[in-house]
């Protein structure tokens, strides 16, 4: 019985592993708010800084999940509980992460049904219909997000879609799809780079994002750098946890999550690569978040013209959504998981349950933009609230909870027996991951925390 749940529950290869991570970790972070940031807060500047944190801290972080569900072979709540029985407050680290997740969660399901409903208007021609004049499209895409059913109807029809995979289990399903769909977005990204590359114009976009300008590069921007690290790789919210349990027990878990750290970085840079030079040739502004995906972006197309402007619009949105598919998919396997283990019922039982709760909360969210929009919490919509949750508040949090019961209360031998399988691979970098995960990661994050409380 164990070893048959041991089979099933457990990425079948390092690569099937890293595959998942990385459809996990590469979303509308990497796509849409990566290089707007990166131009705005001195490009090759803000790069290299980037790189720094992403490798020196983040993956730190990665791998601190890592070694906590891999250890475990839990799901977040009972990870923190087993591994330390004497210390039960450490399992509201989980608790906390759960909760970052079914709001992530949420905004990701809005945002997919908005990128399924465009592709689909992409697809069908209906989108070059519209034009380039970036007034109307974005009165159109006011008009659609505030709308009350169409938004929803999308919404549901990727969280079920979402659903279908998780159903399919860790192997037949997370990993056979992330197998497929990963290597597919990397094509997508290619081939939009090399359109973007060869458009009169193209090499503003690129100076715009890669020119060094360290007078850009304020506190604010090296604070954004260490925020967009974390958001990018999912850390913070136990996701990595739950990937971590099904990792195999042979696999080298630095090597892993560095191939999974590079993969993203390489991704963020070409999603760079892909969009930019097609805006600036196009004379139009960079932005980030919705306004560049839903405004910006199809008056590019458009002003392509013709059969090539739906084909790469077409291209973009199906980008976009196996983008963010693949993180959907993480986000609701670690909240079934956690149910399945909670309540030991049925795969079914959990993911039904979970995904109903999630679809009714991404409605909330949904019409809160539109007719809703008059329920306020504090001063802003439920819509920026949760944005906020999401991408502010609570993920610095939890990465902080992690390192610190990872640093300080699993004891260092069971660090260095998962860094080293062991004892079967020479962990050199052993001290200096040690002191990153014990000073220097818990330091950043608070500095990171404090300050956005500010
Ligand atoms: N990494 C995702 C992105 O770049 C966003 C994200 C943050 C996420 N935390 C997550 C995705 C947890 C899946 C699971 O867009």
């Amino acid at each position: 019985m164990q070893s048959s749940k041991q089979s099933t529950n457990s990425f079948s290869s390092s690569l099937g592993a890293i595959m998942a991570a990385v459809g996990s970790a590469v979303g509308l972070g990497n796509i849409w708010r990566f290089p707007y940031i990166c131009g705005k807060y001195g490009g090759g500047a803000f790069l290299l800084v980037y790189i720094c944190f992403v490798f020196g801290i983040g993956m730190m972080l990665m791998m601190s999940e890592f070694v906590i569900g891999r250890r475990s072979r839990h799901t977040p709540v009972k990870a923190f509980e087993s591994l330390s029985p004497k210390h039960k407050g450490w399992r509201y680290v989980g608790v906390l992460g759960l909760i970052t997740c079914f709001f992530i969660l949420a905004q990701y399901l809005v945002i997919s049904g908005w990128t399924l409903s465009y592709f689909f208007d992409a697809i069908t021609g209906r989108m070059a219909t519209m034009g380039q004049d970036s007034v109307v499209l974005k009165e159109y895409f006011t008009a659609f997000s505030t709308s009350a059913l169409r938004p929803v109807v999308f919404l549901s029809v990727f969280a079920v879609l979402t659903a279908i995979v998780i159903l399919g289990g860790v192997q037949k399903g997370i990993e056979a799809v992330s197998k497929v769909l990963m290597p597919v977005l990397v094509v997508l990204l290619v081939l939009l780079c090399v359109r973007s590359l060869t458009l009169p114009g193209a090499s503003k976009g690129l100076e715009y994002l890669f020119s060094p300008d360290f007078s850009k590069l304020t506190a604010e921007g090296v604070l954004a750098a260490m925020g967009q690290a974390m958001f990018s790789l999912s850390v913070g919210m136990g996701v990595m946890i739950v990937y971590g349990s099904y990792i195999p027990v042979s696999d080298n878990l630095f090597r892993t999550s560095m191939w999974i750290t590079a993969s993203d970085t390489f991704i963020a840079i070409l999603a760079g690569v892909a969009i930019f030079p097609a805006v600036f040739s196009c004379g139009m502004e960079p932005t980030s978040g919705p306004g560049l995906s839903f405004c910006v972006l199809p008056s590019v197309f458009n002003s392509m013209g013709g059969v090539m402007g739906t084909i790469f619009a077409s291209m973009f949105f199906l980008l976009l959504g196996i983008a963010a598919l693949t993180s959907a998919i993480s986000l609701l396997e670690a909240l079934s998981a956690w149910l399945l283990e909670t309540l030991r019922t049925h795969r079914w039982t959990a993911t039904l349950i979970v995904i109903v709760a999630e679809i009714a909360l991404a409605v909330v969210v949904s019409l809160s933009n539109g007719v809703w929009s008059d329920f306020h919490i504090t001063d802003i919509t439920f819509f920026d609230f949760v944005d906020r949750l999401n991408s502010i508040y609570l993920p610095p949090l939890g990465a902080l909870g992690t390192v610190l019961f990872l640093g300080w209360v699993l004891p260092s031998d069971e660090l260095h027996d998962e860094l080293s399988n062991q004892g079967t691979l020479r962990a050199v970098y052993y001290p200096a991951v040690r002191f990153i995960i014990r000073w220097v990661a818990p330091l950043a994050l608070l500095v990171v925390f404090v300050s956005s409380l500010l």
